[in-house]
């Protein structure tokens, strides 16, 4: 036993002077599997039964008196460096940070957040579909059967005929989602569609891919009052112009009855193009009440169900926002353009709505 008290005020005096290397090696010394105290333990086994409760007590006392100064001198040690590390070092605050590359989001990706945040803001969801459609939803579906001339406005990308002897093709607009959605959902319907469409025309104005916003309203009351509400509060909400003059313009559409082309008031001037003050117009969307025959062609009762449909260009709608004076500009994947046109990423409405709540 007196052996003991000498290891322990030794081992004690060891630890109280350690730094944090010299800490682990009396650790492993002592405690390890070959350690002194381990050692101590196995031999209790030995001894007579009486001798080996008291030794086994001094024995685990040892223990966690050890365990105990060595984990103190550790939490010390440590501390003590960091202490000395803070006192040591200073942070100053006004260096101007490292610059990190931001990427830039496309002027189409920043419209169509904005466009689909307005409509999400009103009750729509989002829907989405194929960019390789097939003749009966891109078209017969739609009201536009074979041989329909409004076909011969399309300019249709074709793919090679398949075994079946259906030919695919790229979808001309975005419509044939309306299509999708009422085959499978019953109405109330409310969805707006962003995505990317086709069509065999290339231009200063044209492009081979654009892009296009559609928009479907189907229920037991929705009639043009609410066409007409609907989309004059989403072009004022669009351009940021509270009195913005909306003009609605009879036109033809086979999956809509009435058709009417939707206008923005404008000036144009030698400065350029204003929205929303002058005498000018400018058509930017497509709309009208959908079709009974189309309803019927998604196993939906024109006598119960009505409702709206239209359709946005975006690339359209975002030249005129922001100032982008030439469509092409948008697919040419130049950097410094898109470092002028593009938008910080925390900019985008979603990101934005996400933090505000
Ligand atoms: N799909 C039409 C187009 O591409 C736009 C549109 C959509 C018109 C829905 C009316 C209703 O031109």
């Amino acid at each position: 036993m007196d052996d003991l008290e000498q290891l322990r005020s030794d081992l004690l005096t060891r630890i109280e002077s350690a730094d944090l290397d010299a800490l682990e090696g009396l650790r492993v010394e002592t405690l390890g599997r070959r350690g002194r105290v381990t050692a101590l333990m196995k031999e209790l086994g030995a001894l007579a039964p009486e001798q080996r409760r008291d030794a086994g007590r001094a024995l685990n006392a040892l223990k966690t008196a050890v365990t105990d100064a060595i984990d103190a001198r550790r939490a010390a040690l440590e501390t003590g460096a960091l202490d000395a590390r803070l006192s040591g070092e200073t942070i100053d605050v006004s260096l101007p940070p490292r610059p990190e590359p931001d990427g830039r989001v496309h002027p189409i990706s920043q419209a169509i957040e904005e466009i689909v945040a307005i409509f999400c803001q009103m009750g729509f969801t989002v829907a989405e579909g194929p960019d390789i459609e097939d003749d009966f939803h891109n078209f017969t579906a739609l009201n536009i059967p074979p041989e329909h001339p409004a076909r011969q406005d399309h300019d249709t990308f074709y793919f090679e005929e398949g075994e079946d002897g259906e030919r695919l093709l790229l979808r001309t607009h975005t419509s044939p989602v309306q299509i999708r959605t009422m085959l499978v959902q019953e109405p109330p319907i409310r969805i707006v569609v962003p995505g990317r469409t086709y069509r065999a025309d290339h231009d200063a104005t044209h492009s081979p891919m654009f892009h296009q916003v559609e928009g479907l309203v189907i229920d037991e009351e929705t009639h043009m009052g609410h066409l007409k509400g609907c989309l004059i509060e989403f072009c004022r909400a669009f351009f940021g112009v509270d009195d913005l003059p909306v003009r609605f313009r009879p036109s033809f559409f086979p999956f809509t009855e009435p058709s009417a082309e939707v206008d923005i008031g404008c000036s144009r001037s030698a400065d350029g193009l204003t929205i929303g003050a002058g005498d000018g117009w400018l058509e930017i969307l497509g709309s009208g009440m959908v079709h009974p025959k189309v309803l019927e062609n998604c196993n939906i009762d024109p006598s119960r169900y009505q409702g709206f449909a239209f359709g946005m260009g975006v690339e359209r709608v975002a030249m005129l926002k922001y100032g982008i004076p030439d469509l092409r500009t948008f697919f040419d994947s130049d950097l410094r353009w898109l470092r002028h046109y593009g938008f910080p990423a925390l900019d985008m409405p979603n990101v934005a709505a996400g933090f505000a709540r």
